[in-house]
């Protein structure tokens, strides 16, 4: 049963501590903030310390007015195009319709591009494509041609052109077509303006994707999907669109998987089967019709494909991966103060987040106000270990002083007229945070390297990490044709390169991602960056982790953020979280607990909420882990600890994500493809691997049903039970239990607990070992920090586990990169699961001393026991053991055991 707790009414505990301004002569903090003073004056008065942001209404009121405009075709008006003379290139075809060229170009044997361009017109590459064309080397290539056709066919796909009408078909190599335009409307191309695609689809396939989705579902088939940047605070299943824009897609039908990428920032929309259950189409607001299509048949080829051309994310620093706690609004002193409670109490945390109440002046981006700056230095004294991320945001407030002090960055950009301009081409001014502000103008080289300068004011305070907000970009007012973001006729670029906001509007999160991300590479080459973007476009993983903005602490909430997340996973972005605990608003103890247990296994893992000063808030004035009581602290601080005891299976499943695209959370389809039953799954996922999640999303529920994939065994990682795949069963869920389990045959690599990453140095691994027949893991290590990794400066250690004929466990170490020298790793604690006593353990002739208890064989090399409690083998080996080590079991063999006991994970 949850305590009762008293919540107390956040308006009557409103800091009203009364911060003295005072001069802070360091360079670009002496920006001392007239916020500052306002609220010094305010709490005076007893006004409730409301500030800048009282004049301005509510933000829900902001966002419940928001016109839509949705780019729609006529279909009276559809092209019918024909290929009237082509001609074979060295990576495929050239198309002449008569008044459109086209290109059919293939990449690789498994990816193409297929574009429709005015003639002469270049083929359109975005932003979002990190290796173009240029990058590739065209595969080998049979073409043929006949009246009616050119075929184009490498060894996995074969491509086959109609020429009247124009209609393209991907055929695997067996000659199942894979994917084909849909021609009873005419065919591709542009309607007016806009560049549409319509494809056949029949009633089995599946279509997962399209970038950040706030839909209850993931599988997206009926559905209607729009990108366009928006800020939508308190966002819902039914908004349109919500921050971050990526038009691709993942199809999945008998025939295996394929990618579809519309490279197109415009304003697009994807008709997914919403219509009819014989086609689905997708268009943009205008642009050039260019997609990319990438054969799997494994989902995970085609997103290897899709971030080969948009980017990989960066391994993350370990920091980066830890827990992160915010909160809008915090007092300076409440963020020391969190920090150290959280040290005293012992639950594990990496970073506090400075939200833009440490800005100076009205919120003005790149100033201090010298109370938050004064934290900074409290918090990087007391704590050094601890890591700062601060928020950011690209409205530069438009005014010369800050604090008495020149505002440099303002200064600066407006003497080189940094700023996007409006139609008239004028500076483009209006309300953000700051009362009036100007944007820089993202699109142009020289301005990112420009405002990546800035980023010195935040460094050189002692920030570490960098969190992008407001980049949609969000703009406090109402709009022709949308609403709280620029004009759609503002002006981005110079010269050649000048283009109008709707047709850059999406890009622009991706920009401002690009030159924070610049900023690392002046300011700290040597580290990894830590770059949290809200707003980002294809390709932006390669900047920035993403999260999924305002939130809503609600039931509802809960549910949706794990499709939401699943599918920006399968869009190529798997750095991703939501607000833990819901952001807008405040949880109960009860979703909070479980918001808390689902977010431990989010691979962004950040604690987050509104300012508690917001009318509509009905809660506690914070929401950490101890506001709820001590039964959720104790929950909270179980899964935070658990999230760190994982920390290298979590950090291996970085690098794999970093290398291939594999999401760290991954939807059950992503793995399981050919099982049916997991198409639709959007409420459990698998964390790495090899751990099944299935988070409890129902209030008072204490039991939850559970699918496991067919085709493998899963112990319940609680009870060690071992249950057959191809199954739904239903598991206890007591508050304290969120139903986890392991496929059988897999090494979990854990350790220690630590109180933030790089507390202790990993000397011993533990290898979580659930063996059935024979298993193998590949450990990286590296210093989880520096981008030495970059240059070879990383391990890699091969573990095999496997039980022989005569009941023998094997087990042995290879190591196939040596090259990161400062690694302390000694010892490998060996877990074997579910297991009997072994007779006797030995590595070659050298026999291991059998001890009475996990503790002795922790700190004794060369031993071993067994664990009731655990229920398994627990074995010390040595690093550098080079035999192979056999566990002896009375010649029986050592099978799974059947209904396991609790092991007290
Ligand atoms: C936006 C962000 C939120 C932040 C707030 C104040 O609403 O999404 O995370 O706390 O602005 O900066």
């Amino acid at each position: 049963m949850l305590s009762e707790i008293l919540l107390p009414t956040f308006n009557h505990v409103y800091d009203t501590g009364v911060a003295i301004p005072r001069c802070v002569t360091r360079n670009k903090l002496t920006r001392m903030g007239r916020r500052t003073l306002l609220k010094s004056t305010a709490a005076l008065f007893g006004v409730g310390g409301v500030l800048a942001s009282a004049s301005r209404p509510a933000r829900a009121d902001h966002y419940d007015s928001k016109i839509h405009y949705e780019p729609q075709l006529d279909n009276e008006n559809l092209a019918q195009l024909s290929v009237q003379s082509h001609k074979i290139l060295g990576d495929g075809v050239k198309l002449d319709f008569g008044d459109h060229d086209g290109y059919v170009r293939l990449f690789a044997d498994d990816f193409a591009r297929v574009s429709v361009t005015e003639p002469g017109q270049a083929e359109y590459e975005s932003p979002g494509v990190a290796n173009g064309l240029d990058e590739w080397d065209a595969p080998t290539f049979g073409a043929e041609s006949t009246s009616e056709r050119i075929v184009l066919e490498t060894e996995s796909i074969t491509v086959d052109i109609s020429k009247d009408p124009f209609g393209v078909k991907f055929l695997d190599a067996d000659g199942n077509v894979v994917n084909e335009d849909y021609l009873d409307k005419g065919t591709s191309g542009y309607e007016g303006d806009k560049p549409y695609v319509y494809k056949k689809t029949d009633e089995n396939e599946a279509f997962y994707g399209f970038g950040e989705q706030p839909d209850m579902g993931f599988n997206q088939r009926g559905e209607k999907l729009e990108n366009w940047n928006t800020d939508q605070y308190g966002y819902g299943p039914d908004s349109d669109y919500v921050y971050s824009s990526v038009p691709f897609f993942v199809g999945l039908k008998d025939t295996g998987a394929y990618g579809i990428f519309f490279d197109d920032p415009y304003h697009s929309v994807f008709h997914m089967a919403d219509e009819s259950d014989d086609y689905y189409y997708f268009l943009a607001d205008g642009g050039q019709l260019t997609y990319y299509f990438a054969y799997g048949p494994e989902v995970s080829t085609v997103l290897d494909r899709y971030t080969d051309l948009t980017g990989k994310i960066d391994l993350p620093p370990k920091w980066g991966i830890g827990l992160h706690q915010s909160k809008w609004e915090y007092t300076a002193q409440e963020i020391v103060d969190t920090a150290e409670t959280y040290r005293e109490k012992e639950i594990p945390l990496d970073a506090m987040h400075f939200d833009i109440d440490y800005m100076g002046g009205e919120y003005n981006a790149f100033t201090w106000d010298p109370d938050y700056y004064d934290a900074l230095q409290t918090l990087n004294a007391d704590l050094p270990e601890l890591h700062s991320v601060a928020v950011n945001d690209p409205g530069v407030g438009k005014t010369t002083e800050v604090n008495g002090e020149p505002y440099e960055t303002y200064l600066e950009g407006t003497e080189n007229d940094y700023w996007v301009k409006d139609a008239d081409g004028d500076t483009f001014t209006a309300e953000v945070w700051p009362p009036e502000a100007v944007w820089p103008d993202f699109s142009r080289e020289e301005v990112r390297s420009w405002y990546a300068s800035q980023h010195d004011a935040l460094f050189d305070a002692g920030i570490d990490g960098v969190k992008n907000d407001m980049g949609e970009p969000a703009v406090f007012q109402k709009n022709e044709k949308y609403d709280w973001t620029m004009p759609h006729d503002n002006i981005h670029g110079v010269g050649e390169d000048t283009i109008r906001h709707e047709a850059y509007h999406n890009l622009y999160g991706l920009d401002y991602a690009r030159a924070a991300y610049e900023a690392f590479e002046q300011y700290k080459p040597e580290k990894r960056p830590f770059l949290l973007n809200r707003n980002l476009f294809a390709g932006g993983q390669r900047y920035a982790a993403i999260w999924t903005g305002d939130n809503v602490s609600s039931w509802e909430h809960l549910r949706l953020s794990i499709p939401m997340m699943l599918n920006l996973s399968v869009s190529g972005m798997p750095f991703v979280g939501c607000d833990i605990g819901g952001f807008v608003n405040r949880p109960s103890p009860e979703l909070f607990a479980r918001w808390m247990q689902a977010g431990a296994f989010n691979p962004y893992c950040r604690n987050h909420t509104d300012s508690h000063r917001k009318d509509e808030l009905n809660g506690p004035r914070n929401q950490h882990p101890w506001t709820f009581g001590e039964e959720v602290e104790a929950i909270s601080k179980q899964y935070i600890e658990l999230r760190y005891r994982l920390l290298p299976y979590l950090y291996n499943a970085f690098k794999t994500a970093s290398e291939t695209g594999k999401p760290v959370q991954q939807p059950l389809m992503f793995q399981f493809q050919d099982d049916e039953q997991t198409v639709d799954i959007d409420d459990q996922f698998m964390f790495g691997d090899d751990m099944l999640v299935a988070p409890v999303l129902e209030k008072g529920a204490t039991t939850r049903e559970v699918y496991l994939p067919e085709d493998e065994q899963w112990a319940d990682f609680w009870t060690d039970a071992v249950h057959e795949g191809g199954q739904t069963i239903t598991v206890d869920a007591p508050l304290d239990r969120v139903p986890l389990f392991v496929k059988m045959d897999s090494i979990i690599p854990m350790r220690e607990i630590q109180q933030y990453t790089g507390e202790k140095p990993l000397t011993m691994l533990t290898l979580d070992t659930y063996l059935d027949e024979e298993v193998s893991y590949s450990f990286y290590e590296d210093d989880g920090e520096t981008r030495a990794h970059e240059n070879g400066a990383y391990n890699v250690t091969e573990f095999t586990v496997s039980t022989n004929p005569g009941g023998v466990v094997t087990f042995e170490r290879e190591h196939e990169e040596q090259n990161y020298d400062d690694s302390e790793l000694s010892s490998y604690l060996l877990k074997l699961n579910r297991s009997e006593a072994p007779q006797k353990v030995q590595a070659a002739a050298a026999k291991y001393t059998a001890v009475d208890d996990a503790e002795t064989v922790t700190e004794t090399s060369e031993t071993y026991t067994h664990s009731e409690e655990q229920n398994a083998v627990l074995v010390h080996i040595p690093a550098d053991e080079d035999n192979a080590v056999r566990l002896f079991f009375n010649g029986q063999g050592r099978g799974p055991q059947g209904q396991g006991k609790g092991r007290g994970h």
